[in-house]
């Protein structure tokens, strides 16, 4: 599994702004979908560029193109929903197909309770958004439901990382690519990532 972490200075700057616990929802939402455009920068680097010919003022010019439905982004329930305009306003033409998990907050098992991925993501490449990676559990299993419908191509965006829930992703799914913005300490005895966020659907949504 590839682990990209995205070294910028903005990046650390906005992610240290979203730590402060007197941060409201209205900066949150702001910030959790500039950092989300910064990683999906990142993370489409390698989408394949065609080209097609367009008429220049000067005459017919072959010009690149990306197909931008080729891509698939996966907002999972909740709080990845907060990624996603900043990630649409880089790629106005993707799809998106929506996942709701969520955690037990006792056995911090994820459950699935909305599945609208669309029938089939085979050739589609799919940047699966949510601001936390945990234990992993959630993760782990929305790229389950992705692969079911054929997809082979499949990246992560998180802004906030636990290096228990990376090792689990990576024994799960090794063959995908992760962007985070950080990789935090570790987690605490409830699942929760220290330094963090909090809770990262209720800081983001209010
Ligand atoms: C949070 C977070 C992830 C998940 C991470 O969601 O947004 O989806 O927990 O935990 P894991 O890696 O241990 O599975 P939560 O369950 O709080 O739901 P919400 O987005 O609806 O608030």
């Amino acid at each position: 599994m590839s682990v990209f972490v995205l070294d910028h200075p903005l990046a650390r700057h906005k992610l240290g702004l979203m730590r402060d616990a007197a941060v409201g929802h209205r900066e949150m939402r702001a910030l959790a979908a500039e950092l989300s455009a910064m990683l999906a920068h990142e993370a489409t680097r390698d989408l394949p560029v065609g080209r097609t010919t367009v008429k220049g003022w000067a005459g017919p010019l072959e010009v690149p193109r990306v197909d931008e439905a080729a891509v698939t982004v996966v907002p999972i329930l909740r709080a990845g929903l907060g990624m996603l305009s900043g990630v649409l306003g880089l790629l106005p033409g993707a799809r998106v197909g929506v996942v709701g998990l969520q955690r037990d907050e006792h056995t911090l098992q994820a459950q699935a309770y909305c599945s609208k991925l669309g029938e089939r993501l085979d050739g589609q490449v799919a940047l699966v958004i949510d601001p936390m990676l945990a234990t992993a559990g959630t993760a782990i299993a929305t790229i389950d439901m992705v692969k079911a419908r054929g997809c082979t191509r499949i990246k992560t965006l998180f802004l906030v990382a636990a290096p228990e829930g990376l090792e689990r992703l990576r024994q799960a799914h090794p063959e995908i690519a992760v962007h985070v913005a950080a990789i935090d300490e570790r987690l605490n005895g409830a699942g929760y990532i220290l330094p963090g966020l909090g809770d990262a659907g209720d800081r983001i949504f209010g």
